[in-house]
């Protein structure tokens, strides 16, 4: 069985990977609301698929650290859209402080755009989709969520929070006929990797978009890396003793 969504909210969808998956469920003929906080970027991928004559789109600008804003903006989305099947969280941000640099105003801003916007959106979405007994959540954590990290702190927290929260979604909803997707790339050629050094197995944004699409497709509610080897180096990186990772520079 593979699923068709039809009706999409994709929150992050301004540029990377959101901007790619919301191209590549329109181009399956997909109604996509696109959200972000730049109007210009996101007007840019609004054009590019209404130029592709597949699917539709309609932009909202919104930034996700609006927390009281998501209720009432969910239920005039899924109006726009005619219906809702489909909620992807791709926003984000990654910042690496320099070595010696402590800075709490920026490691809060990316828990909360990281995290607590996550938990906003997903919550009164998944309230709609277990009524409904229908309904996929998808969110973009890392691999980087599987330690804490040096060369990204606040980040690697942000996303450990991120997967727990959706794997506690999951435990929730799915009996009611609801899946919960956890996907975790590891480095994927967007805006957010160009200041990283070191990118080993990158994957370009298409190939990214299509895996992630096609493992919320399969259903099931499936906790997935992306692509699937970094399965392997996310174990050795789980077992590996503390006083040992301390040690590596990432
Ligand atoms: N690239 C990678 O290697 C990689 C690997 C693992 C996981 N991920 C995750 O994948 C997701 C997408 O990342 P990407 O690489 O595609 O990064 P990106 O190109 O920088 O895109 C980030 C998106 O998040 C949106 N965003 C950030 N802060 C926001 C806010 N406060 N309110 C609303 N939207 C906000 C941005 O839109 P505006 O700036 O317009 O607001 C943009 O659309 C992120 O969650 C990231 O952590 C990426």
């Amino acid at each position: 069985m593979s699923l068709a969504f039809r009706h999409a909210i994709v929150v992050g969808a301004s540029s990377g990977i959101g901007a790619e998956i919301a191209r590549q469920l329109a181009a399956d003929g997909c109604a996509v609301a696109l959200i972000g906080r730049r109007a210009d970027a996101l007007e840019k991928v609004r054009a590019e698929i209404a130029a592709a004559g597949r699917g539709s789109a309609l932009a909202q600008v919104h930034d996700v650290r609006d927390y009281d804003a998501v209720p009432a903006l969910v239920e005039r989305l899924e109006k726009s859209l005619g219906g809702l099947d489909l909620l992807v969280y791709a926003a984000g941000t990654m910042y690496l402080p320099a070595e010696g640099e402590y800075d709490f105003a920026r490691d809060r801003a990316e828990l909360e755009a990281n995290l607590l916007g996550a938990m906003a959106w997903t919550t009164p979405v998944a309230a709609m989709f277990e009524a409904r007994r229908a309904g996929t959540i998808l969110g973009l954590s890392s691999i980087a969520g599987e330690r804490g990290r040096r060369t990204f702190p606040a980040y690697s927290t942000s996303k450990a929070g991120l997967t727990t929260w959706l794997e506690a979604l999951r435990n929730r909803i799915a009996r009611h006929g609801v899946n919960v997707v956890t996907v975790k790339p590891g480095f994927v050629d967007t805006p957010m990797t160009t200041h990283v050094e070191r990118k080993p197995m990158m994957i370009s944004v298409q190939k990214a978009a299509s895996l992630i699409l096609s493992a919320a497709r399969r259903g099931g509610s499936p906790s997935v890396f992306i692509p699937s080897r970094w399965w392997l180096v996310a174990m050795v990186l789980r077992h590996m003793p503390s006083r040992i990772f301390r040690r590596l520079d990432i």
